[in-house]
């Protein structure tokens, strides 16, 4: 592949992995069992992103199994989401060269409510943080954080360069957090995941004192803790596979912990977006948020994001339906962080930390931090 012989993307991607793992001091490369290639949305790809995957197009080919993250845009719909026709062009662009190069357009950040489930043990090199949180942590695949380049040039490969979490020394846990609270509901599990990000950094904490939880539940303290500390891996006794010893340094977090990050992700302003789903929506979601609004009407922008079979499923079903009879907007292949709407709206409801983060930090807009039910209460105009 170096040497060309396999040809130019192939080379490219080589090189990529090469430099990669030259940095880190790894010993080899190893195979991977999956990708999830990050850096979908033309909004954060721009010109130069197009072109370097048009490039890579014209003659690299997926080895392994790969899936996408989220687009800047629901690929059939986006006229809905108020996306304009150049944005949407140039988008499609991206997911025309990606499927050449024969990776799955899933475009979603839960591939592993998509078909993309790897096995405890499987190295993989997947991108998108709180993907890679839920593949180390709750299936206890193996894969670091892969940026764009890096993940795509292990799609073309089916390599990855061994270092940091694919090896057990850095799987360890470095402290121990007992959780002192009761938590209920994505939300809840949200802001535990900003308070861990901020105590604890980088550092792989073991989890002590959780209550049982749900698959929503853990993909939102995932999408969390990655945001706010950038640890990439966390362990739960009876959950995570494998053995993990506890470490001697502890921290303990308290309902008033809690209940002060929630307080820290409202900033008190009016809604005019209402969004839902990030991580995106898994059909249990579904399932709740058409209970919930069945026979009702929002009177706010409310966008719902879920991955395409999901939404398909959900259609089979008649949520879709249901969901929207009452004016809310289900939206596949996008996510609101990396959609084009900076400007467009002044204030974001959800019910994730994560999207709090990166609607202040890259759209600049004021949030309001709440459960799910009481999302459904705002854009119905409560
Ligand atoms: Fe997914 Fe976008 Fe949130 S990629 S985790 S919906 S920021």
């Amino acid at each position: 592949m170096l040497s060309g012989s396999l040809g130019r993307a192939a080379k490219k991607a080589m090189e990529i992995l090469f430099a990669l793992g030259r940095m880190y001091g790894a010993r080899r490369l190893i195979d991977v069992s999956s990708v999830q290639v990050s850096g979908v949305s033309y909004e954060n790809l721009g010109e130069a992103g197009l072109e370097f995957l048009e490039e890579m197009a014209a003659d690299g080919r997926a080895t392994v199994p790969a899936t996408l993250n989220p687009a800047g845009m629901d690929l059939a719909d986006w006229p809905r989401m108020g996306i304009d026709e150049a944005f949407a062009a140039r988008q499609l662009r991206v997911i025309r060269a990606f499927e050449r190069m024969g990776i799955r357009p899933t475009c979603t950040c839960t591939p592993y409510l998509a078909g993309n489930v790897p096995a405890a043990g499987e190295h993989v090199a997947w991108g998108e943080s709180s993907a890679v949180c839920y593949a180390n942590s709750i299936l206890g695949a193996r894969t670091n954080r892969e940026g764009g380049p890096s993940a795509l040039a292990s799609a073309l490969t089916g390599r990855t360069a061994e270092y940091g979490l694919h090896l057990d020394e850095a799987r360890r846990p470095a402290v121990t957090v007992e959780v002192r609270a009761s938590l209920k509901g994505p939300a809840d599990f949200g802001a535990l995941g900003l308070v861990l990000g901020r105590r604890t950094g980088n550092r792989v904490p073991l989890l002590l004192g959780l209550p049982e939880a749900s698959e929503d539940e853990w993909k939102s303290l995932c999408a969390s803790i990655a945001t706010y500390g950038g640890a990439a891996l966390f362990h739960v006794p009876g959950l995570t596979p494998g053995e993990a010893s506890e470490p001697q340094e502890r921290i303990e977090i308290t309902a008033r912990d809690i209940e002060e990050a929630v307080r820290s992700m409202n900033d008190g302003a009016e809604p005019d977006l209402v969004a839902i789903g990030c991580p995106h929506c898994s059909l249990e979601e579904l399932r709740l948020l058409s209970a919930l609004l069945d026979g009702r009407r929002v009177v706010r922008e409310t966008w719902i994001a879920t991955a395409r079979p999901v939404k398909a499923a959900a259609t089979a079903q008649g949520l879709v339906e249901r969901i929207e009879r009452s004016g809310a907007k289900v939206l596949a292949d996008t996510c609101f962080v990396v959609a084009p709407i900076r400007g467009r709206f002044r204030c974001m409801a959800t019910n994730s930390a994560k999207a709090v983060f990166y609607a202040r930090s890259k759209n600049r807009f004021h949030t309001v931090f709440a459960p799910l039910e009481r999302l459904v209460e705002i854009a119905v105009g409560g």
